[in-house]
């Protein structure tokens, strides 16, 4: 728990810090999942303020992003493309081929093919070594709805209406949100080594305590970080409050 959200980041972006600096030293690669939304931009802020001021170098960062919207052109104002250009790889030292996000482009017939080409991709970079996760009012993780299974790997999946609701703000009007994405799985994401859930704001809170209290099930996607050996929820009072 922190006082600030900025608390949050800052810690997150330290730990991702050490561990690209760990690997350097390695001359090893570091491989990390990363999520969009408005919660994770204080830690890219906090990562582009330590390339510029600390000389943390990404060069040996490879990057997997857990979500796109589909179709999306990737250029259009909303992609997680186009987020994660502005918010960090613009920013940073990062080898653009190093850069992974799923395309929101691929062909309908050809997507299946597409994501497991993806989920070679990431076993092939040798596994992901930590993950930063969102959580969605619905419980998603990435876009893992409620339903998704426990064994679901990156694939196409419909979004649930509260989640096209609260994206609106970014699209202006519902019926511009797209009704599908192209997500990694919840296996996916348990088979990173490391995990770390942000999630700051009341709008959170009662969700954050059913991860956390609420049976394991795909009723709540988030619930099934509980079986995950080194999975951490980094949260704010405000998200905190329904904890006891
Ligand atoms: C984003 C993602 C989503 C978000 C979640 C929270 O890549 O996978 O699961 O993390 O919807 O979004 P924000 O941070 O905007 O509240």
């Amino acid at each position: 728990r922190f006082r600030e959200p900025a608390d949050a980041c800052k810690r997150v972006a330290a730990e991702i810090a050490a561990l690209i600096r760990q690997r350097a030293a390695e001359s090893r690669r570091c491989v990390l999942g990363l999520a969009t939304g408005s919660t994770p931009i204080r830690v890219y802020r906090e990562l582009i303020r330590m390339h510029r001021e600390e000389r943390l170098s990404f060069f040996n960062v490879v990057t997997f992003n857990l979500d796109e919207y589909y179709p999306i052109k990737p250029e259009s104002a909303q992609s997680y493309h186009r987020f994660m250009s502005e918010h960090f790889f613009n920013h940073i030292d990062i080898i653009r081929s190093n850069v992974h996000l799923p395309k929101g482009t691929v062909e309908l017939e050809n997507v299946s093919g597409y994501c497991r080409d993806y989920e070679e991709l990431i076993l092939r970079s040798g596994g992901i070594d930590l993950q930063i996760l969102g959580i969605g009012r619905t419980g998603h993780i990435g876009f893992n709805e409620p339903g998704a299974k426990r064994d679901s790997r990156t694939r196409l999946v419909r979004l649930d209406t509260v989640t096209r609701n609260d994206a609106v703000k970014d699209f202006g009007d519902l019926d511009r949100v797209p009704l599908l994405a192209i997500t990694m799985g919840v296996e996916t994401i348990l088979q990173a080594r490391r995990i770390r859930l942000l999630a700051f704001g009341e709008h959170k809170a009662r969700i954050v305590q059913q991860a956390i209290e609420n049976r394991i099930s795909s009723a709540l996607p988030a619930t099934f970080l509980r079986g995950h050996r080194d999975a951490q929820y980094l949260v704010d009072y405000d998200a905190a409050q329904c904890l006891p």
